[in-house]
């Protein structure tokens, strides 16, 4: 049986399990990330809506309170004065990995290459994943439609995608996208990926910064139970079904990018993921919130979907060979 300690992934990053817990704006602060990271996983400390000073100590915090790799995201869309700070506070630090994701990361590769730190680009289609390895990528993240939070215009699902952008890179590969517990990990490692990344079952880590309301409201929700937003002004995010979201969905026909930005502005998600309010803010998550049943501390997380990734692994090998007429090896 093959050793899931040994994933590509687990040797680049120094790390037990093949896990990364994703950057979550609003979520990825040093208590998660830490969780994390000593529950045998990757924790990230996420840049998002962070002044730099306080990312500064957020990283600081993490690293105290754990003797394990931990990893940073930067969001790279616009305020590119903020993006570059963010970046001289990561490569300042003693992380191990800088992810990037959300927009061009070409401009960005060569300051994380150039301090000698990891560099991991998150990506959403096989072309993506082929640019962010040639542009010098250590690790390629390929999320699909399915993820809580930013989603393609090219609304690729993860079962095509994860094959694809396999057969485009040569660095580990990690599926982010509907990832919650030991199937997903076995399903991912059989589409050709080397780990998973993880957000919406991290929101639902005891660790987490999310409202104990909106834990509740997420735990109670189904696989349907999410929407898409944004996606016609090309700002698409998968939220939690809401009256605010769907005031959203309402006002999107007719609304200018301003308007639009205005809508989606981060004023909402505080309200949803801080304040508790599931009516009218909104929560990023991801589909696989349907499959998502307690709030359990990071490293209980992380340990149930290693145990469960073998068992289902396992039945899958065994249902192949019974297929094939082969006696199992211990027959
Ligand atoms: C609340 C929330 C905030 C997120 N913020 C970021 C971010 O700042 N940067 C980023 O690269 N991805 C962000 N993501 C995407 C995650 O890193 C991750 O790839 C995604 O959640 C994986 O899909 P899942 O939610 O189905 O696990 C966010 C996701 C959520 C749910």
């Amino acid at each position: 049986m093959t050793d899931l300690t040994q994933s590509p992934v687990c040797r680049l990053l120094g790390i037990r399990y093949p896990i990364l817990q994703g950057g979550m704006t609003l979520v990825g602060n040093w208590r998660l990330a830490s969780a994390v990271s000593a529950g045998g996983g990757l924790g990230v400390v996420s840049a998002g809506r962070m002044d730099t000073a306080t990312f500064r100590r957020e990283i600081a915090m993490a690293l105290d309170a754990t003797d394990q790799p931990v990893g940073v995201n930067i969001p790279i869309g616009r305020q590119h004065d903020w993006i570059r700070a963010c970046f001289e506070v990561a490569i300042d630090s003693g992380i191990k990995i800088v992810l990037m994701g959300g927009g061009d990361p070409k401009p960005w590769c060569p300051l994380v290459k150039d301090a000698g730190k990891l560099l991991g680009i998150v990506t959403a289609t096989p072309e993506q994943a082929a640019k962010a390895e040639a542009a010098g990528a250590d690790l390629v993240v390929a999320e699909s439609i399915e993820a809580g939070g930013r989603t393609s215009r090219d609304e690729l699902a993860g079962v095509t995608l994860i094959p694809a952008a396999a057969e485009r890179v040569s660095v580990p590969l990690v599926a982010a996208g509907g990832f919650v517990d030991g199937r997903g990990l076995a399903a991912a490692l059989c589409l050709g990926a080397d780990g998973v990344q993880m957000g919406t079952r991290f929101m639902l880590a005891e660790e987490s910064p999310v409202h104990e309301k909106t834990r509740r409201a997420m735990v109670e929700s189904g696989i349907t139970d999410t929407m898409v937003v944004g996606a016609r002004h090309r700002m698409g995010r998968r939220v939690l079904r809401s009256a605010a979201a769907e005031n959203v969905q309402r006002c999107e026909p007719e609304a200018s990018l301003e308007e639009m930005i205005d809508l989606l502005s981060g004023e909402w998600s505080l309200r949803g993921l801080h304040e508790g309010d599931t009516v009218r803010g909104m929560v990023a998550c991801g589909q696989g919130v349907g499959l998502i049943h307690d709030v359990l501390p990071a490293a209980e997380i992380i340990a149930n979907i290693m145990g469960e990734a073998a068992t289902h692994l396992a039945r899958a090998a065994d249902l192949v060979r019974a297929a094939d007429g082969a006696p199992a090896p211990d027959a």
